[in-house]
């Protein structure tokens, strides 16, 4: 069996540690592409990353390219090209400029990678994630944006925190866009198989929720140059080894829904099935009518974004 390639276009903040991460989890050979003013950083990336590989004893290629050429025949390409947010700013405000990064970005995956599973992560990640669809023409089940991943992480992080139980026993779902008004899917919450809600006060759990909904926006804080890295690209790497060892993962993504939970012709974040078919499936469950409420607000703020695309 030949060796797996993931292209990872955008070598960026997010870009260098999915490499990294591609290499340490051995998923296959790595390109990282970005821009000509960026070729020398990202071929810096590539050949410092590769010469921690034989530490490890692991024998992935990492190169560093601005020639799209170098995208052939893909099996995944994770996308983070755009620019971050700055303090201030919200996911929305970079619409514009990030939706023609996209839009060349799709020409090329299109043209030189068109088998390829793709992960979204450049922000506004629901309206980034529909242009690419859009103008790839790829099909449905080899689009997914990562959001829920990310999110859902950062909701089991601070269940943790609050409880100081392990990390491995907490189970929580954020489902949704990926903006303010994402929703946390409270009752789903469980530790050690518990429903969070019975081991924590109800007033501590509502403030964790608040944490959850804006955890993007406390790093851009902390930050001050730039947003979230780590885990964004943690939680990209967990959704493509799912689907290049066809674990059949089930990840709170966002997925093309065609009816799915009400929600027609929109990318949005909804439990995904990830196997070597790209998105598989998606698991729809019976919401409470406040979390249907809930998902309709988030819905109307994507479809606004989404507009604003005129794609
Ligand atoms: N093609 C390829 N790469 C591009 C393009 C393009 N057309 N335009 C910009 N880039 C590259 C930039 O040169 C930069 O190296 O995308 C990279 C983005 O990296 P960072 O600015 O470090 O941003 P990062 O923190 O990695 O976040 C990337 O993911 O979570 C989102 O909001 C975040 O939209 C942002 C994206």
């Amino acid at each position: 069996m030949s060796r797996k390639k993931i292209s990872l276009i955008g070598g960026g903040q997010i870009g260098g540690n999915l490499a990294l991460l591609c290499a340490q989890k051995e998923l296959g050979d790595v390109v990282i592409y970005d821009i000509p003013n960026a070729e020398g950083m990202i071929k810096g990336k590539a050949l410092d990353i590769s010469q921690l590989t034989p530490l490890d004893g692991h024998d992935s290629n990492i190169v560093g390219s601005s020639n799209p050429e170098d995208l052939k025949d893909s099996d995944v390409v994770i996308i983070t090209a755009g620019i971050p947010r700055k303090p201030g700013m919200n996911r929305e405000d970079l619409l514009d400029i990030n939706i023609k990064i996209i839009t060349d970005v799709a020409n090329n995956v299109k043209k030189y990678a068109p088998n390829a599973f793709v992960i979204v992560l450049s922000n506004p990640i629901d309206a980034i994630v529909y242009s690419f669809y859009k103008v790839s023409g790829f099909t449905k089940n080899k689009v997914v944006g990562m959001a829920g991943v990310l999110d859902s992480t950062r909701f089991k992080t601070f269940l943790a925190m609050e409880t100081g139980y392990s990390k491995q026993d907490i189970q929580c779902m954020v489902l949704g866009g990926h903006g303010d008004t994402m929703v946390p899917i409270t009752r789903l919450a469980t530790i050690g198989g518990i429903p969070a809600e019975e081991l924590i006060s109800k007033e501590r759990l509502d403030s964790i929720v608040e944490r959850t909904r804006f955890g993007g926006g406390e790093l851009v804080k902390l930050f001050g140059n730039g947003s979230a890295y780590y885990a964004p690209a943690a939680s990209a790497i967990e959704m493509a080894e799912s689907y290049l060892k066809d674990k059949k993962r089930v990840l709170p993504c966002a997925a093309l829904c065609e009816g799915e939970f009400d929600v027609n012709g929109f990318f949005i974040g909804v439990p995904t099935v990830i196997g070597s078919n790209g998105i598989e499936k998606i698991l729809e469950f019976n919401l409470k009518s406040s979390e249907k409420t809930e998902l309709e607000k988030t819905l109307n703020a994507v479809k606004k974004t989404v507009k604003e695309t005129k794609l």
